[in-house]
């Protein structure tokens, strides 16, 4: 008897089976990222790096959300293109179709009703207290849609369809989760059910991450000012231009003295893209009120562009494939459905719907 014919080994459905229970038990995630603009590196420190890691070790969904990019009334060719761009930048970066189900928003209508259900037990004062809904009706008083004020019921919708227990996201939507933890925790108690987990935000570096922007004060973000974002795709002499452009002050003048916002944002960025001993250096002559902002930001700008430049390589021949594109969406559709069926079947029963 030879060596080989003594393996036993299981047959198709036995393995089918052990993949099926390996699979129920791993924690669900889930993300998404608007297509109204290019992607930046708040993105993906933010969020797509620990995407690219969760989707080996869990079961992950991740998608592009443009029901929710509708609250500023994009024009459809605009909207057509962005979320192609958000789809190659996915891609490019290293999101793979086989390891996580990928997908658009609105392919996956489910989310919708989701939405329309959870809405029923929303409040308008709860939704009214929300950060983001406040700061928008600051920024955009001429178009305070109902869309705004229950966006993070859609949101919620899109977590809780899935039944997800982590949701890798930046600093920002931290007050979103919370809201998702409430939505869903009220539904399993008025409908008896214990359907929706409670999912948390989620960073494998422990917090949650808010990368500053170049220009001085608060996040970087897509639509935060001309020169604030370095985006993935930005070729390498834009990156340099909108680092030398950053703004700075005229320097420590006390040695160790604490760091002005403007300074404090580069150390940071320093520290997502440099070496630890880059940033050592330039804090030791901070501290020592030796350091020249000049050396700083070319330092920052070339470790910025050693960062970005395979990945903006990889954009322009993901965004030129139609054909990988397409493929990618249509394998992620398929599994995003079953899964969102799966959670309106149980929704709809706890409601009392089915007969
Ligand atoms: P959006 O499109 O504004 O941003 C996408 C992701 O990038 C993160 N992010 C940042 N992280 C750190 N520093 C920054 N400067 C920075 N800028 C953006 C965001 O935190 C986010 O993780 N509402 C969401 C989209 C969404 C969603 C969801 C996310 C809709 N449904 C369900 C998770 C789960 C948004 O507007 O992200």
């Amino acid at each position: 008897m030879n060596h080989k014919s003594r393996i036993i080994s299981p047959s198709r459905p036995t393995l089918h089976f052990i993949a099926r229970f390996i699979f129920a038990r791993m924690d669900r995630v889930v993300s998404g990222i608007r297509p109204t603009g290019r992607l930046h590196l708040g993105n993906y420190f933010g969020a797509l790096k620990n995407f690219l890691q969760m989707q080996h070790e869990h079961q992950c969904f991740f998608f592009i959300a443009d029901y929710h990019s509708l609250t500023t009334h994009p024009n459809p060719q605009n909207l057509k293109g962005n979320v192609r761009t958000v789809l190659a930048e996915y891609l490019a970066c290293g999101l793979d179709p086989d390891q996580c189900t990928l997908y658009i928003q609105s392919d996956l209508p489910q989310t919708a009703e989701l939405y329309l259900l959870l809405n029923m037990h929303a409040y308008v004062g709860e939704l009214e207290r929300s950060t983001t809904f406040k700061d928008k009706v600051r920024q955009q008083p001429d178009n305070v849609n109902a869309g705004l004020l229950t966006y993070p019921v859609l949101m919620a919708a899109d977590i809780l369809i899935h039944r997800a227990a982590k949701v890798p996201v930046g600093k920002d939507q931290e007050q979103h989760l919370e809201m998702t933890r409430t939505f869903g925790n009220r539904f399993n108690r008025i409908y008896k059910s214990d359907i929706f987990p409670e999912p948390v935000a989620f960073n494998f570096g422990k917090q949650l991450v808010k990368v500053p922007g170049l220009d001085g004060s608060g996040k970087m973000g897509k639509s935060e000012g001309e020169g604030n974002a370095i985006f993935l795709s930005d070729a390498p002499d834009v990156i340099r231009k909108k680092v030398m452009r950053a703004v700075t002050d005229s320097g420590p003048t006390v040695s160790n003295s604490p760091k002005p916002e403007a300074i404090q944002n580069l150390f940071t960025l320093m520290s997502i893209v440099s070496k630890p001993e880059t940033v050592k250096y330039f804090e030791e002559a901070y501290n020592n009120c030796s350091i020249r902002y000049g050396d700083m930001k070319k330092q920052l700008a070339e470790d910025m562009v050693v960062f970005t430049t395979p990945i903006s390589e990889k954009i322009k021949e993901t965004e030129a494939d139609t054909s990988l594109l397409q493929k990618a969406i249509s394998i992620g559709k398929e599994k995003a459905h079953q899964s969102a069926n799966e959670t309106l079947k149980l929704v709809r029963t706890a409601i009392g719907f089915s007969v």
